[in-house]
């Protein structure tokens, strides 16, 4: 039963019915006002932030299953490992086409006699294959015959090398001609470090290009598409947008190693591939196969935005390398190109058939367009130079496209000289959104639940870009979510949707981690090759963008929010098509805490309402791959006198009333 407002009749018969259940009011009571809406909740308050970091992309929702699938690796031959057991038999060599194929120039040519069938190139995966019995997995290969006369034994290899699939193909294409050559087949076991091994028979030259191998139960089946259980957890948050690539992903250790989007659209085999700046980034983490190939890019990202209903938002380079890695910056005058590529995906995703990108997108299979609203310039860049170079981007797209809204940055940190200058600069700009980034201690978030009451109220809308509390130092192997980071990070939000006039958009960061592959921490959500699970800090994102509302309204203690009080913090919003209240409470305490909270305005009640708690005794219980819902909402009722709810905050919880 939820609580829901009809007729006003029915609270006043209620009260005169039942005068002995209205209280009169105390200290304690929380006076949630449903008929004075403060602000609207925008449909864009909670998203999701992606980044092809800890495996993310490639290794991630990225369902390729071989890594360095095109020899494209600085070491082509990275993943791969070649057998044979007589030296005579045969030989793999990478081969370089230059420029008969500039963006995927290697290749593999296998030369094989008939002295033996031992000759074989085995991939090991992206730290191993996730291999799951029964299921059919689709393997292709770009192949071009030198000398037709081999046979491909492609095989699933479990943990122990033992075979759990198999099947053959023999290249039919013609002579000296590339051809895709593709056949599926279905894993006889399971197995979370398997490999692919392919064996050569027979006599013969064969090249061999873009060897790739996806399972068949992607998001939406789409052939060469998403792990589904990784997109499932983020459908499953009803995100209301999702801003992607990144990160410093997208600003690049130098200006060659930015993200370009049109680099990442068009048929995967022309796909430049490039090193993944985290890649080499922390010493303690190296990543040395750390590489984007783009099988996932700006199209698929259009695509995915719309499959999970999330506005999307790209951010672009701002003609900035990584300010802590080169600093590199391109000239002003030489800034064009970016502006153009900004001014060119906008076109991309919303121009008509008649444009050049509109068609573009209209040839890869979305006629329709995708409706982008705004996207961002930067990522976490700062100084003059950024003012300098945003404000020909913004000069520009403005101009083309009044009302595009643009999301610019404040830099790396939530206060200092270097946030407050951009602060001010930004805001003498008119930005329509200031990116905001806090990765700070548990303890900060609690302190800071009040950021926003006292900001402007007119001028720039916020988005809270990246956040996350951090139970140790970032980077490190402990800096785990648990209790008590879920705690913080939902104490804050309180904070964000009290201010929802002001903060309009907000986003855990990062968003994904490989229990093998991860170079940050904390992270939302981890998998490895088979498995995915939530954190705590996973199931407070989503309790709060399934519960959004559309407006905000108070909720008082003592006349003022809560933001600390007694460790209780709280917010609540009315929900105006489902006329739903939906109350949130967080206790910070490690006690029990009973409160009154009183729905003023209210024109009839429920008997009981809904209560979705997330809760553990102890700060520092985490969900694992062992335990992935040790710590999960869990519903009860509480019951409603008249217009009063006891309430018992549980210790160390994040509670839903509605
Ligand atoms: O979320 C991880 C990184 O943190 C992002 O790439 C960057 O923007 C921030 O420094």
């Amino acid at each position: 039963m939820r609580i829901k407002q009809l007729l006003g009749i029915f609270l006043l018969i209620a009260a005169l019915l039942s005068p002995s259940l209205v209280h009169a009011q105390n200290n304690n009571d929380i006076i949630v006002s449903i008929n004075k809406p403060t602000a609207e909740v925008q449909p864009t308050m909670w998203g999701i932030f992606f980044e092809d970091i800890n495996f993310g992309a490639d290794g991630g929702i990225y369902a390729e299953m071989v890594k360095n699938r095109s020899f494209e690796f600085s070491m082509p031959l990275m993943g791969w490992t070649i057998h044979q057991n007589k030296f005579n038999e045969g030989s793999v060599l990478v081969l370089n086409r230059g420029d008969e194929n500039a963006a995927n120039s290697r290749f593999a040519r296998i030369t094989k006699n008939n002295t033996g069938d031992s000759l074989s190139i085995t991939n090991e995966g992206f730290r191993g294959m996730g291999i799951k019995k029964g299921l059919r997995y689709d393997f292709s290969v770009l192949c071009r015959q030198q000398k037709p006369g081999l046979k491909l034994h492609i095989e699933l290899l479990n943990n122990t090398n033992k075979v759990i699939g198999s099947t053959t193909l023999s290249p039919s294409g013609q002579d000296n001609e590339w051809e895709k050559e593709a056949i599926s087949f279905n894993a006889t076991d399971t197995a979370s470090k398997g490999k692919l091994n392919i064996w050569f028979e027979g006599s013969g030259i064969v090249d061999l290009d873009m060897i790739s191998l996806f399972p068949s139960d992607t998001w939406k089946n789409r052939p060469g598409g998403m792990r589904a259980d990784m997109i499932q957890l983020l459908a499953d948050m009803k995100p209301g947008f999702i801003r992607f690539p990144g990160g410093c992903i997208v600003e690049g250790r130098d200006l060659a190693s930015r993200y370009q989007w049109k680099k990442t659209v068009g048929p995967v085999d022309e796909r430049h591939l490039i090193i993944n700046r985290w890649n080499t980034e922390f010493s303690n983490r190296p990543a040395p196969d750390y590489f984007q190939t783009f099988g996932l890019g700006f199209y698929e990202y259009f695509q995915l935005a719309e499959d999970i209903g999330a506005e999307p938002l790209p951010i672009l380079n701002c003609g900035m390398a990584c300010q802590f890695n080169t600093a590199e910056a391109v000239p002003l005058n030489e800034l064009d190109p970016y502006v153009q590529d900004a001014l060119d995906l906008i076109e991309f995703a919303n121009g008509d058939l008649n444009t050049i990108w509109g068609k573009v997108r209209a040839s890869l299979g979305h006629p329709a367009p995708f409706n982008l609203k705004m996207m961002g310039i930067g990522n976490e860049n700062w100084g003059p130079q950024y003012i300098e170079r945003l404000k020909i981007f913004y000069k520009a797209i403005k101009s083309k496209y009044p009302n595009f809204k643009l999301v610019v940055s404040s830099g790396t940190d939530p206060n200092g000289d270097r946030f407050d200058y951009l602060n001010d600069e930004v805001r003498k700009l008119h930005a329509d959104l200031i990116d905001e980034h806090y990765y700070r201690r548990p303890e900060w978030f609690l302190a800071n639940a009040e950021r926003y009451d006292n900001y402007p109220r007119n001028g720039s809308k916020i988005f809270a870009g990246e956040y996350a509390a951090q139970s140790d130092h970032t980077v490190s192997i402990n800096n785990k979510n648990n209790m008590a980071t879920a705690i913080a990070e939902a104490a804050f939000m309180t904070g964000l949707e009290r201010n929802a006039d002001v903060v309009n958009m907000a986003s855990y960061a990062p968003l994904f981690a490989h229990d093998e592959a991860w170079q940050w921490t904390p992270d939302l959500i981890w998998v490895s090759n088979l498995k995915s699970f939530g954190t705590t800090d996973y199931y407070v994102q989503k309790l709060f963008s399934t519960n959004k509302g559309t407006n905000v309204v108070p909720a008082l203690l003592n006349g003022k929010p809560l933001t600390g009080q007694d460790s209780l913090y709280a917010s609540a919003v009315i929900d105006k098509k489902t006329n739903d209240v939906i109350i949130k409470i967080v206790n910070a305490s490690g006690k029990k805490q009973t409160n009154i909270i009183k729905l003023d305005g209210i024109k009839k009640i429920a008997s009981q309402g809904l209560v979705t708690t997330l809760q553990s005794g102890d700060l520092n219980s985490e969900n694992s791959f062992s335990n992935p819902k040790n710590v999960a909402p869990k519903e009860s009722t509480v019951s409603i006198k008249g217009n009063k709810i006891i309430f018992i905050s549980l210790p160390y919880s994040f509670s839903i009333i509605m």
